[in-house]
């Protein structure tokens, strides 16, 4: 039989802060995209998986770790679904993802530990596969936290909150070309199409043969 050769997947990233809409968004996206072809939305940490369990007993204040130790827990978790990850990319499925490694790197630094600079939280991250694009959904920690749901968990605090924005800003420059940071105090209905725009700008390169990278 004539199997039609399928390019690969694209790898679509959503990082922001607690309750900047990351979730509503990717949902919205992932439903949007179905008519195009395949997708699938994955959320980090995936609390399914064994270092998922001692992450979520973590954040709800039930267990108390190092913070080194809890970001490596993070980055495991990560790694825990790369293979699967590169497999769906490579047999064309796109995959959109809600947090990936930039939580990583931004809510450990943001602690600001000693020893623990941006450099040393991106370091466990190295090799993996690095999204297409980034969105970020850029919004105020105060008009966050005013967003219902908010404060439940170990990070949600605006004092917190504001130092992890700022790492997520010295992320972005690392990279703008991958970045698009988008309004997240905007009305949902537009920024969603904003953000479907967007996706298909990053389908359409990743068609053209633009190739996966990999995290530095
Ligand atoms: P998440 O389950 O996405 O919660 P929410 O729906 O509130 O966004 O993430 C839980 C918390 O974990 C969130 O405060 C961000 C933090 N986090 C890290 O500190 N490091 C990481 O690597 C990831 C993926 C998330
Ligand atoms: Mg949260």
């Amino acid at each position: 039989t004539l199997t039609q050769h399928r390019g690969r997947g694209a790898l679509i990233c959503f990082e922001g802060l607690d309750r900047s809409g990351k979730s509503t968004q990717s949902k919205r996206l992932l439903e949007y995209l179905k008519q195009q072809g395949d997708v699938e939305l994955w959320r980090f940490p995936d609390r399914e998986t064994p270092t998922g369990t001692l992450i979520t007993a973590y954040l709800e204040n039930a267990e108390s770790l190092d913070d080194r130790a809890v970001h490596l827990l993070y980055s495991a978790n990560r790694w825990e679904k790369m293979q699967g990850m590169v497999k769906k990319l490579e047999s064309g499925t796109t995959i959109l993802l809600d947090r990936y490694a930039y939580s990583g790197a931004a809510y450990t630094a943001a602690k600001n530990i000693q020893g623990a600079s941006l450099a040393w939280c991106q370091a466990s991250d190295a090799g993996l596969p690095a999204p297409d694009r980034t969105i970020y959904l850029h919004m105020s920690p105060t008009a966050a936290a005013s967003r219902s749901g908010y404060g439940k968990e170990r990070y949600e605090n605006i004092r917190f909150q504001e130092q992890v924005a700022q790492q997520y800003n010295a992320l972005a420059q690392q990279e703008p070309a991958s970045w698009s940071i988008v309004d997240a105090d905007q009305d949902v209905d537009v920024l969603s199409t904003e953000i479907q725009h967007l996706a298909m700008t990053v389908l359409d390169d990743v068609k053209q043969g633009r190739a996966l990278r990999h995290l530095r």
